[in-house]
């Protein structure tokens, strides 16, 4: 369990890095495998097999040395050698040999070389890989003196090792380019597919055609399925709503037009009132219906339309507390109207419940929230869900002498919130007492 959480802290989040991660892991695996084995095993071998020869050689000219009947003798023969071997032998009996290696760090065919060289000889000798990175410096001890061999290295050593290096990292580069390439496009049709879905959570519909692989492609085709469906329920129910309204309407005009004939009493005024409630109503419901996003998003100062919401208040002698906390401040991308009627709806039911009102806008870097609170008698916890639905009133005798809400305030709230990614919430205001509702929105 905590190997997994590592690895998943480990993991890249995004997944055209996961899919490279993927990718590219087993390559390098496979080429430091193949670096450690191959090169050291193999060139290793071919540089043992080829310094044994070497090797030989040199033993030969030891032999041809002790074996000779003087110093000039050794000498001439000597010389005589070292065209047919290719080898610069000289014989150099005054200089003491200090038998030891000198061989950079770096070196590996070196090293290998050098214990050969060793192995193979089994004499004194002093090796030199350092002062000329092309020649061998080799002094062996004989019964006549130290015996300089300069070996060109190459007779020694597999020749370009490198390339090898050179081949993998150069193939191993064009391999994960294409790879990249490949996943890049394989990427993108999840990437749209997760924009579109995103924009429409928001109430946006952007153009989206299914891409890329099978799989991606029946998620893309399922997505357009489902907003589809979702768009044509909106439409259905938009047309339901307006529909019933409108043909209301046309029976109301024509009830007040023939209440207008008639003597005019207590009992008309009580109907003429009726048609007024039926009539505010019916122009909830349009509202409601229209509700979802009919005007497009445009940058708001959330400030300034607070501000506006305060001001009708106050024109209709309401006082509503005003504050702002947070930033930065600035226009924000809403849509103007429908969070206006929000945030009204709000306004209209802390007003109508309670004395005491506050608006509060919240201010952060991704969300601005507006928090409308009362100091009226609130609504019950299990009763809040039950508030934020269409057509749900509580308490209708609580309500019944404040003239009349269909219940849709909420709902229409909720509703923009949502329209706009964002959310309304129901729950106690701290220190006003009563309900605090916030509708918070993305920036
Ligand atoms: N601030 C509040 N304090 C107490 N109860 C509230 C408050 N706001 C809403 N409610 C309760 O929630 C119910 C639903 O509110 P909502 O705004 O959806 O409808 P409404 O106010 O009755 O009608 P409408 O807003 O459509 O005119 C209300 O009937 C009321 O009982
Ligand atoms: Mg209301």
């Amino acid at each position: 369990m905590m190997e997994m959480q590592w690895l998943r802290r480990g993991l890249p989040r995004g997944l055209f890095n996961r899919a490279l991660l993927i990718l590219l892991l087993p390559i390098l695996l496979l080429q430091a495998v193949i670096a450690v084995v191959f090169i050291q095993r193999h060139f290793d071998g071919v540089t043992r097999q080829m310094t044994e020869a070497v090797a030989y050689e040199i033993l030969y000219a030891v032999e041809t040395v002790e074996n000779a009947a003087s110093l000039s003798d050794a000498a001439r023969q000597l010389e005589m050698l070292a065209v047919p071997l290719g080898l610069f032998l000289t014989l150099d009996p005054d200089t003491p040999i200090t038998p030891g290696l000198k061989l950079g760090f770096w070196d590996l065919s070196g090293r290998a070389l050098a214990d050969e060289l060793a192995r193979r000889i089994a004499r004194p000798m002093a090796i030199d890989l350092m002062r000329d990175d092309k020649v061998v410096f080799l002094h062996v001890a004989t019964a006549r003196g130290a015996l300089l061999a300069e070996i060109p290295r190459r007779r020694m050593v597999a020749a370009n090792p490198h390339l090898l290096l050179v081949w993998m990292l150069g193939s191993s580069a064009v391999l994960s380019a294409i790879a990249i390439a490949f996943l890049r496009n394989q990427i993108r049709p999840i990437r749209d597919l997760a924009r579109a879905a995103e924009a429409f959570g928001k109430g946006r519909t952007l153009p989206f055609r299914p891409r890329g692989a099978a799989e991606v492609r029946a998620a893309g085709a399922a997505f357009l399925a489902m907003r589809a469906r979702i768009e044509r329920q909106i439409e259905q129910r938009t047309r339901m709503l307006t529909g019933v309204s409108h043909d209301l309407r046309t029976p109301l005009t024509r009830i007040r037009l023939a209440l207008a004939m008639m003597e005019p009493g207590p009992e008309t005024e009580e109907i003429a009132s009726d048609i007024a409630e039926m009539e505010r109503m019916l122009d909830a419901f349009l509202a409601f219906a229209r509700g979802d996003g009919q005007d497009e998003p445009a940058p708001v100062d959330p400030a300034s339309l607070a501000a506006r919401i305060v001001a009708d208040a106050a024109r209709m002698g309401r006082e509503v507390e005003l504050r702002i906390e947070g930033g930065p401040p600035g226009p924000v991308a809403l849509r103007p109207a429908t969070t206006r009627r929000a945030v009204q709806n709000l306004i209209d039911n802390a007003l109508a419940h309670g004395r005491r009102v506050r608006l509060t806008l919240r201010l952060s870097p991704q969300a601005l929230a507006f928090v409308v609170e009362d100091d009226g008698p609130g609504i019950p916890p299990e009763r809040r869900a039950e508030a934020l639905r269409p057509f749900v009133r509580l308490d209708e005798a609580r309500n019944q002498d404040r003239g009349g809400g269909v219940g849709l305030g909420l709902a229409i709230a909720l509703d923009a919130a949502r329209a706009q990614g964002g959310g309304l919430t129901l729950d106690d205001s701290a220190d006003l007492g009563g309900l605090r509702a916030t509708l918070t929105l993305p920036r």
